[in-house]
């Protein structure tokens, strides 16, 4: 049996619940993929810290954001299912990484430039500032051959396949170089209230929470902004609140938006929106539903997790191991 490519990909569980970009971008991609592929998925725990989290509650997320992997599909059995920081390699591998990082290199980071402009460069911690780098390490210590995330991530990507390739070239062939898996219709669901930015948990007045009561949820979506036209049509760029609106119910029914555009000829927005809130809650609800039931039992949960850290550190210290040994760092024998 050849063996399959492998991925891997993670999520912050920084939010009590993940929205729904999250799922449309990445997790519903992550759920198809341990079909064909040998896929490593992650709670990233230790990428939350970089801003300051209360540990009650960054505790209970992180179960929750465990829970919700496995509501949403996961199978633990198909794929290795497990929390970052129970893999300490992956802040081994982190420094090493930092070590082969350029300063300049590392303030590119747009997104490093965003979050600091929000809160300030001064209140932002150095870990934010590395933060890329960690998640290159994430990536790397797997020797992932893809990463599906959604576009947001694709200058994070960038960074781990140069870091891949200077590691390579000055200590010779150790990781592989991974491609990003980005599916572009659903790359980037936007924000519900300002439809030119993403959908984001650090804006909660846009997002939808897939954990929300089915009565927040439909509000959100109903009063979603969309254009001064009465036309449904898909056209991101002039069209950006109806055509987000239409990639969803799209996604969520197993159709293409333009597809979906043509139900709506003469009947408005109110009745899409409608029907989207009814395809999320159709979703969510059950979601939600298997979430407490698993987050009810967290000794099952923890369970999990350890299989799931077993199978990751096994392949995990092989990487640190061999990228120590080529660096020249001497081993016990
Ligand atoms: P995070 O936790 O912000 O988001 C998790 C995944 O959801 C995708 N996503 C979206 N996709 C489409 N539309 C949106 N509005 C939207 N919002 C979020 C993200 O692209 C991501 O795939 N740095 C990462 C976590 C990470 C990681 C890794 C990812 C750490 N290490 C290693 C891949 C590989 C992040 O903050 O994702």
């Amino acid at each position: 049996m050849t063996a399959q490519p492998r991925v891997l990909s993670g999520i912050q569980p920084t939010a009590g619940s993940f929205q729904l970009g999250n799922y449309l971008g990445a997790v519903r991609h992550w759920v198809d993929l341990q079909e064909t592929h040998d896929a490593f998925y992650c709670v990233v725990d230790l990428h939350s810290i970089t801003v300051e989290q209360k540990p009650d509650e960054l505790r209970r997320n992180t179960l929750l954001a465990y829970a919700q992997l496995l509501a949403a599909g996961v199978d633990p059995h198909r794929s290795t299912l497990f929390v970052q920081s129970h893999v300490p390699e992956h802040t081994q591998l982190g420094w090493v990484m930092q070590c082969i990082t350029g300063y300049g290199e590392a303030s590119r980071m747009t997104q490093f430039k965003d979050k600091s402009a929000r809160g300030g460069a001064d209140h932002s911690s150095v870990g934010l500032f590395t933060y890329p780098i960690l998640q290159a390490a994430d990536i790397l210590v797997y020797q992932a051959d893809g990463v599906p995330v959604g576009e947001d991530q694709r200058q994070h990507l960038e960074l781990t396949r140069d870091l891949a390739q200077r590691f390579n070239s000055r200590y010779g062939a150790t990781f592989t170089v991974p491609k990003p898996l980005i599916v572009s219709d659903t790359a980037k669901i936007l924000d519900l209230q300002d439809p030119t930015a993403k959908m984001s948990k650090s804006l909660p007045n846009g997002a939808v929470f897939l954990l929300d009561d089915p009565k927040v949820i439909t509000k959100r979506i109903k009063s979603a902004v969309t254009d001064s036209e009465t036309e449904v049509r898909f056209d991101p760029a002039t069209k950006p609140g109806v055509s987000n609106l239409l990639t969803v119910l799209a996604a969520l029914t197993g159709r293409e938006p333009a597809v979906v555009a043509a139900d709506y000829d003469g009947r408005g927005y109110g009745a899409l929106k409608a029907d989207a809130a009814e395809a999320v809650v159709g979703f969510a609800a059950p979601y939600a539903a298997s979430v407490a039931e698993l987050v009810g039992d967290p000794a099952e949960l923890q369970r999990t997790m350890r299989v799931g850290a077993d199978k990751a550190r096994a392949v995990a210290a092989v990487t640190v191991a061999t990228a120590y040994e080529r660096l020249g760092l001497v081993d016990l024998g």
